[in-house]
């Protein structure tokens, strides 16, 4: 089944300049007018984290169940693989406001997430975006960064990650298989990568099949059972607002949406969508590397794959 893009991209384009362009000229479109987070908005209702301002299905469900499967400890490295304009890890990368808790468990969440941050995007103007929004995430530049780089040729360092999150980015891949291995090339033993992903309801899915490709277990598939729900509002809104799209994101941008709202609609109901967890195998750490992570020198404190990081929970 097509991914609902949600980036006005129909039909799917492989050739990675073109999509790129394509995804430029729809976030540039985009920031020009509040109109299409506002329909994301009518669509989501209560679930729509409006800080966050997705370009996909990231409702406050989907960022619940990331933050439960990835269990990240403070200050380790998250990888948000086609960031868009980067709420997603942003929002995962901040550390709450410590003032909203001063017992342990307000201390421990306000500091559970502080993790630090690599985004990456195929479109240079989302790069350009997101790095403009870390300050209203208040996250120093030093803890968060994006880049431009492609699904399957991240240019990040093997093992460098202790999550990985992919949300609704995996399906514009022009090789889905291949880039799955490359997010789990990035994880460190026992890190995890958290993606969501959509198919027919009578299709097998194959991503138990690409997880083993990838050296990776399978570790969660969480059912979405609302996310196709939420794609008919938001496209039946998108239809119903025509006019005003056109007017306000120009004839292309909005023939494209629209385009993508009739060819998705008829889907909808055939459609499951999961966010799946993927896990690198833990590694049983040797005393012997565990001394020569105590006494290396010039070694990074906590970006390669800790040895003594079984479980990065
Ligand atoms: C539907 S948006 C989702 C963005 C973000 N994850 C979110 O939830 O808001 C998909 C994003 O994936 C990016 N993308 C598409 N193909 C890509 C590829 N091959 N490599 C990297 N990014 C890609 C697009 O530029 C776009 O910003």
């Amino acid at each position: 089944m097509t991914h609902p893009t949600t980036t006005a991209v129909a039909p799917p384009v492989r050739d990675p300049a073109r999509l790129a362009a394509q995804y430029d000229a729809f976030h540039t479109a985009r920031a020009r007018t509040p109109l299409v987070a506002r329909l994301y908005a009518a669509a989501l209702g209560e679930d729509y984290p409006e800080e966050v301002a997705a370009s996909s299905s990231c409702d406050w469900p989907l960022l619940g169940l990331i933050t439960m499967r990835l269990r990240m400890r403070p200050g380790r490295l998250l990888v948000d693989a086609g960031c868009g304009t980067g709420g997603i890890g942003l929002w995962l990368a901040r550390a709450l406001d410590a003032g909203c808790g001063t017992g342990g468990i307000g201390l421990w969440l306000a500091r559970a997430l502080a993790a630090r941050l690599i985004g990456f995007d195929l479109s240079p103007v989302a790069v350009a975006q997101a790095t403009a929004r870390r300050d209203r995430f208040l996250v120093p530049a030093g803890r968060a960064a994006f880049r431009v780089a492609e699904l399957d040729a991240t240019g990040l360092p093997d093992g460098c990650a202790h999550g990985v999150v992919c949300v609704d980015a995996l399906s514009l891949a022009a090789d889905r298989g291949g880039a799955v291995c490359e997010l789990g090339r990035l994880l460190a033993p026992g890190a995890r990568l958290v993606l969501t992903r959509a198919l027919r309801r009578s299709a097998e899915p194959v991503w138990e099949d690409q997880a083993r490709a990838a050296g990776l277990t399978l570790e969660h598939v969480d059912e979405r059972p609302h996310e196709p729900a939420m794609w008919e509002r938001l496209y039946r809104l998108w239809i119903d607002h025509a006019d005003q799209i056109r007017r306000e994101l120009g004839d292309v941008q909005a023939e494209r949406m629209l385009a993508e709202a009739h060819r998705m609609l008829p889907a909808l109901p055939g459609r499951r969508a999961v966010l799946l967890t993927l896990r690198r195998p833990p590694t049983v750490p040797a005393p012997l590397v565990v001394a020569d992570r105590m006494t290396g020198p010039g070694r990074p404190d906590d970006d390669g794959p800790a040895t003594s990081e079984r479980t990065p929970s």
